[in-house]
């Protein structure tokens, strides 16, 4: 139902309460701002409800059945491991429904108002918001509010390919996979980026066989060629089927499952496809006559590189405009806005040096250029790489898959200067990559971190390691 407040006059109206929209709120309420946000569904948006929270959460259970899988190792007797799918479903929900709690409380208590509708931005920085689709009798008539700025945060969808319509049971997207509440025996990927390979991971270690279907040349396409490369052997071992480089023609629904047709006529029979192709901006019905704000050809929010549209006032963030479609560069986009909103000096958001996180395993972490996109550039550089199989922590914990590998550019006296990516894949990666990300950011050269000490035994001392092998003086790299 839509909230009647007591004034419809904001600072700030924010369109869209997912992780782009939130954070904006967030932000600009604790800048003493007042701020409305306007959703249709829950706050937390895709991340939260149908995106990052649920899908690592899954790939938690899956870690869980390779840790019980592997306990017998350890001398510990725990049988082999049996999936109730249901009960992981029931403790995603939970953890999504703590989290959406906690956030919408922290909402309020910072005062901001949350209107449950539909918003379509009219002229003038006026907001209209329509009963959520689904409101049903109680919802109110259209309110209509205004903001001194507004911000879209309205974010993004699963793109779709043709012949392969969504209906939810054989044929999804990450939106239905993350309702599943049993597991397909066999599940066909189409697409090897982020979602694909998270997903292929998170299937094949539940017990489903698994095919994906990658039209480019490789998985993971954008990460450095030593760390998909490490990937794809993991893939292969697993027994996940890989074929890149493949068109994929269409499919035909076979009683419970469906067939589907790819490359020089292959095919391959499962109980369920799962389209994770890329997302596309979801604008539809946002903008009235007249607002002026611009789209680009394929829908994407136009902006400056400081949040502005077009149209004066009218800012956006997160994935509906053409960013990487990651939650922290929709925060980083949202603080952004705020501070360039108050005319506070503020730094646009640098994409070239966001930090990735891909929760497959092995995980995938990783800041700045690769070796070849360096090359690209131009630079001429320093590479070291460490295996995480040398490594005392990794051998403890079982998980020696893996490297760090530290991309430097070369002084003209042949010693490695700045720091122009980190590129890690192995064990708990995502939480490790901190450091390598500020050492990107800051332009740091080996010799300056490397002096910064390494607790001993952990995973971190591989990028310690590998930064020291740069300098010229590894301890344990050459
Ligand atoms: P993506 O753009 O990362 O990957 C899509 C893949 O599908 C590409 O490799 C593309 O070549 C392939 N593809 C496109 N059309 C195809 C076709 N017809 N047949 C076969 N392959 C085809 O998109 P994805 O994985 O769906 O993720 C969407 C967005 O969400 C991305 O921007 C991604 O970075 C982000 N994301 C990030 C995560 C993370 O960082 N952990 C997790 C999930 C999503």
């Amino acid at each position: 139902m839509i909230r009647t407040a007591e004034t419809t006059e904001f600072d700030v109206v924010v369109i869209g309460g997912g992780p782009g929209g939130y954070a904006t709120a967030l932000y600009g309420a604790a800048a003493g701002l007042r701020v409305a946000v306007v959703e249709r569904d829950k706050v937390g948006g895709t991340c939260l409800h149908r995106g990052c929270v649920p899908a690592k959460e899954f790939l938690e259970t899956a870690s869980v059945v390779r840790t019980v899988a592997s306990a017998k190792e350890f001398g510990v007797q725990a049988g082999q491991p049996v999936v109730d799918f249901a009960v992981s479903q029931g403790r995603k929900q939970k953890v999504v429904d703590q989290l959406f709690k906690g956030l919408a409380g922290l909402m309020k208590g910072r005062g901001i108002v949350t209107f449950n509708g539909v918003g379509t931005l009219l002229p003038g920085r006026r907001v209209r918001i329509d009963p959520a689709p689904g409101a049903g009798e109680g919802a109110t008539q259209p309110l209509e509010i205004t903001g001194r700025n507004v911000v879209l945060a309205t974010g993004s969808v699963p793109r779709t390919i043709p012949g392969f319509d969504v209906e939810g049971r054989v044929v999804m997207t990450s939106d239905e996979v993350l309702a599943l509440d049993t597991l397909p025996a066999s599940v066909a990927v189409i697409g090897g980026g982020a979602i694909g390979c998270e997903f292929a991971s998170m299937f094949s270690d539940l017990g489903s066989q698994v095919t994906v279907l990658e039209a480019l040349p490789s998985l993971l396409t954008g990460c450095d060629n030593d760390v998909v490369g490490v990937v794809a052997r993991s893939f292969r071992k697993r027994g996940i089927n890989v074929h890149n480089g493949v068109t994929v023609h269409g499919h035909s629904p076979n009683g419970a499952g469906t067939t589907v047709s790819f490359g020089d006529g292959e095919s391959v029979t499962v109980d369920a496809v799962v389209v994770s192709v890329g997302r596309r901006p979801l604008t539809e019905g946002l903008l009235a006559e007249g607002t002026n704000v611009t789209l680009d050809e394929r829908g994407f929010v136009i902006v400056d590189e400081y949040q502005r549209s077009a149209a004066e006032g009218v800012w956006a963030v997160g994935d509906v405009v053409n960013t990487p479609q990651l939650a922290h560069v929709g925060f980083a986009e949202g603080i952004l806005a705020i501070k360039a909103m108050l005319g506070e000096a503020a730094l646009p958001v640098d994409y070239s040096r966001v930090p990735w996180a891909i929760y497959c395993h092995p995980e995938v972490a990783f800041a700045g250029l690769t070796e070849a996109q360096a090359k690209e550039a131009g630079l001429d550089v320093v590479v070291k790489k460490d295996p995480f199989g040398g490594n005392s922590r990794a051998r403890i914990v079982g998980e020696t898959e893996g490297l760090v590998k530290v991309i430097a550019e070369r002084l003209p006296d042949g010693r490695a200067g700045r720091i122009v990516g980190v590129h890690m894949v192995g064990p708990w990666v995502t939480e490790q990559l901190g450091q390598g990300y500020m050492a990107v950011n800051w332009e740091a050269t080996p010799e300056e971190i490397g002096q910064f000490i390494q607790p001993h035994p952990t995973l971190s001392e591989a990028f310690g390691e590998t930064v020291l092998a740069l300098t010229g003086r590894g301890l344990h790299v050459g």
